[in-house]
């Protein structure tokens, strides 16, 4: 089968803003260290493209949760796939999403990672859309906020696919 794709956000404007992001988390943490939690597998080419551009120091670790099958619509209940290597006890975490959807995987993990007892935790998505949120979740780093339309590429995946797409693509299946 093939689909349609559509560019919505070329890939110069989201390099550019995710440069703007690192800008703005390296001077929030001035003479700290983060850690980068990377949400897998939609947030490993945002994560990387964040932390190469992030001044202070780094350190980073990885968790999988899914919240959708093989298709654009949420089966509503997260899972835990993978969780972290390490103790989150006194770090400046910041947790880094592709996407934010209906808000459900953020407002589990926000709760599971706040239990660990992290110095800080701040969440940093690189797309947002408000107006398919059924869980209040407050985020700390927007790199664009999106009309309601299933984006594919930078990460994000239809199917498991086109994720190594280099901009964000609206898909018309
Ligand atoms: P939420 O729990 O509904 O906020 O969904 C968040 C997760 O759903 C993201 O991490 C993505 O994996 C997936 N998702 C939501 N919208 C899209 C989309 O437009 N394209 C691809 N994946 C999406
Ligand atoms: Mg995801």
């Amino acid at each position: 089968m093939k689909e349609d794709i559509r560019v919505l956000i070329s890939e110069e404007e989201v390099n550019f803003r995710i440069a703007e992001l690192a800008a703005q988390i390296s001077e929030d943490y001035k003479d700290l260290c983060v850690h980068l939690i990377c949400i897998l597998k939609g947030s490993i080419f945002f994560t990387c493209e964040l932390a190469k551009r992030i001044t202070v120091p780094v350190t980073m670790d990885f968790m999988s949760v899914s919240s959708y099958g093989d298709d654009t619509r949420s089966s509503g209940v997260v899972k835990l796939v993978k969780d972290l290597d390490e103790a989150l006890e006194g770090k400046n975490v910041i947790v880094i999403e592709d996407i934010i959807d209906s808000g459900r995987t953020l407002s589990y993990l926000l709760e599971n990672l706040g239990k660990r007892n992290p110095a800080s935790l701040r969440l940093c998505t690189l797309l947002d859309k408000p107006e398919r949120r059924v869980r209040e979740v407050k985020v700390d780093y927007t790199g664009f906020q999106i009309p309601d339309k299933f984006v594919v590429g930078y990460g994000l995946d239809y199917a498991q696919r086109y994720r190594n797409l280099p901009y964000i693509g609206v898909i018309s299946p």
